[in-house]
């Protein structure tokens, strides 16, 4: 009905089925066409376009596309086209003259396509051109959903390949250490990768060039490796940037000795516009335990690893090496939601009146990075955007480093100080009130109270949570202290205030050999698990 309505005037938003050999995914998904039609658009989708990611034809219709036969009759009633890859020379022939496009375009790599598509009169928004920056962008950032993703896949992968259990586990047939995990390069699909194979129970390590991420590292359950050199690697804008070879020397080294001790290597490691920095040489590779996995996720900028053979997977010394370069399409479904939602998102700022014409709005600033070709003419690149997330540590591009490791931010040390002393003044205040009102006997029982509190707290807090699990066995152990107690019911003290009771007497010898099965068999366990941290 509604469908009906938007007919008479909105713009038509065609789908195409892509065309890269391989590629399973799809622009838009039934879900999104319902919302892009009450933005007042028309939606066209080319038959089969999402039957690689299990969204058919009849459920494109159901949420009120309309399905064309060929890509022919798409491209030609279109007004705006969303596609995932950018397009083929066939594609650019196939688009109306003046129409919209919005894809992947890569500007810097491909401008003979630009060139054509210029040609055609068109409007090219290039998603992978958002400037990712810009906190209002985010919604819109189809490279980071789909780097999240290609992270997650490429543990899945990994998982695939590998022979073993990612978990450690004490089976009745033996024991399993966990896998070990190095995650080179903590950008948001290494981010992705570290969460990932910590939820499958591995231990995670990292490195990044950026020191700034190692809390991200830490927060999702991974290890922060560092190289022993100081050298700041940020490049401006959150990118990486190419290190000195004094710092490269010491990465080398301390890669060579993960290599030896890890199972599973997921490489991410980039730097934009540059060809990917090799940082698994093919020594490394030999030096790994047979069985052994990497995953490369930078093979199509060239790969991390030496060995790396794009799009393949291949066994190299007992290593299986994958370098698939489509880990996002591999996962179509999820990944052509998310990027779906993205468009719809890019759809709503270009749509403000939701009457279903877009406006490309040169003077906002997300929409201007986006924006390579307008009506013919070539605006790419685009000028760095005015305003920012986050302040940047970004000074001018030749800055060399001298910031030391990570730090707890300067903006928030002073607050958690001054916070610290407010908690401190008000519980001195309050233990004073208590020690001259309290009476003698309960000061006595509140002070142990006080202290044990302190105590378990210190105890507790600089405990990994990987550890929490023995923690609880210990801590179930000392908890049978009741045995104590138990110890006292039974012994002659007891009978020195009168005749021992026969009950209380069996009662206590019952406490004392369940007191003892928990506090033996907590200590077992926890040295059980504590074993399986160890190398
Ligand atoms: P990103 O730019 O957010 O992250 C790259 C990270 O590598 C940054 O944190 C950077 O600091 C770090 N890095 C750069 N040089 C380094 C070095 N020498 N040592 C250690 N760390 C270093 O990029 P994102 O989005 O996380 O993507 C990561 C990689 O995965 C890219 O190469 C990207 O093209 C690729 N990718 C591959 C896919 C596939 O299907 N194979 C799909 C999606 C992304």
């Amino acid at each position: 009905m509604q469908t009906s309505v938007a007919t008479e005037k909105g713009q038509r938003i065609g789908v195409p089925k892509e065309v890269f050999p391989g590629e399973k995914r799809v622009a838009t998904v039934p879900d999104v066409v319902e919302k892009l039609i009450k933005l007042g658009f028309r939606v066209s989708v080319e038959s089969g376009a999402g039957a690689l990611a299990n969204c058919d034809d009849d459920s494109y219709r159901a949420a009120g596309a309309d399905v064309v036969a060929t890509a022919a009759e798409l491209w030609a009633q279109s007004d705006i086209v969303f596609k995932v890859r950018g397009p083929s020379s066939d594609e650019v022939a196939l688009m109306r003259e003046g129409g919209t496009l919005v894809s992947f375009i890569w500007p810097a790599q491909n401008p003979e396509l630009l060139q054509q598509l210029a040609a055609r009169k068109a409007t090219v928004l290039a998603i992978d051109a958002l400037p990712r920056t810009l906190s209002r962008a985010q919604k819109m950032d189809a490279l980071t959903s789909m780097a999240g993703v290609s992270g997650y896949r490429a543990v899945i992968e990994a998982a695939n390949a590998f022979g073993r259990f990612f978990n450690g586990q004490i089976t009745a047939a033996g024991k399993v250490p966990p896998a070990k995990v190095f995650i080179a390069g903590a950008g948001v699909a290494g981010l992705a990768a570290i969460g990932t194979a910590a939820s499958l129970g591995a231990i995670v390590r990292a490195n990044d060039t950026r020191a700034e991420v190692a809390d991200q590292v830490t927060s999702l359950g991974g290890e922060f490796v560092k190289v022993d050199y100081e050298e700041e690697g940020g490049g401006g804008g959150g990118y990486a940037k190419v290190m000195s070879e004094g710092f490269q020397a010491a990465q080398r080294a301390m890669y060579a000795q993960q290599a030896r001790e890890v199972d599973i290597i997921i490489t991410t490691a980039l730097i934009p516009g540059k060809p990917a920095p090799k940082l698994i040489t093919a020594e490394m590779v030999r030096s790994m335990k047979p069985g052994s996995v990497i995953v490369d996720m930078a093979a199509e900028q060239g790969g991390n690893c030496e060995l790396t053979e794009p799009g393949q997977a291949v066994v190299k010394h007992g290593v299986t090496i994958v370098g698939y370069t489509d880990l996002a399409s591999r996962l179509s479904k999820q990944s052509s939601t998310l990027y779906a939602t993205n468009l719809f998102r890019l759809a709503e700022e270009l749509c403000k009146a939701k009457d279903g014409v877009a406006n490309v709005n040169m003077e906002d600033d997300a929409i201007r990075g986006l924006t390579v070709i307008k009506d013919g003419g070539i605006t790419w690149p685009a000028p760095a955007p005015k305003v920012v997330a986050a302040p940047a540590p970004k000074v001018a591009a030749p800055m060399a480093a001298k910031k030391p490791a990570h730090g707890h931010g300067g903006a928030s040390e002073p607050m958690s100080a001054k916070s610290l002393a407010i908690l401190v003044a008000v519980a001195a205040l309050l233990f004073w009130l208590i020690g001259s009102y309290a009476p003698a006997a309960f000061l006595g029982h509140f002070t142990v109270f006080v202290l044990a509190c302190f105590v378990g707290y210190m105890v507790v807090w600089n405990v990994k949570p990987a550890l929490h699990t023995p923690l609880m066995s210990v801590t179930n152990a000392i908890s049978s202290i009741i045995a104590i107690g138990a110890l006292v019911q039974i012994s002659p003290v007891a009978g020195a205030v009168g005749r021992p009771d026969s009950l209380i007497t069996w009662l206590a010898a019952v406490a004392i050999v369940l007191t003892a099965i928990n506090m033996f068999g907590g200590f077992a366990v926890t040295q059980r698990m504590l074993a399986m941290f160890r190398k």
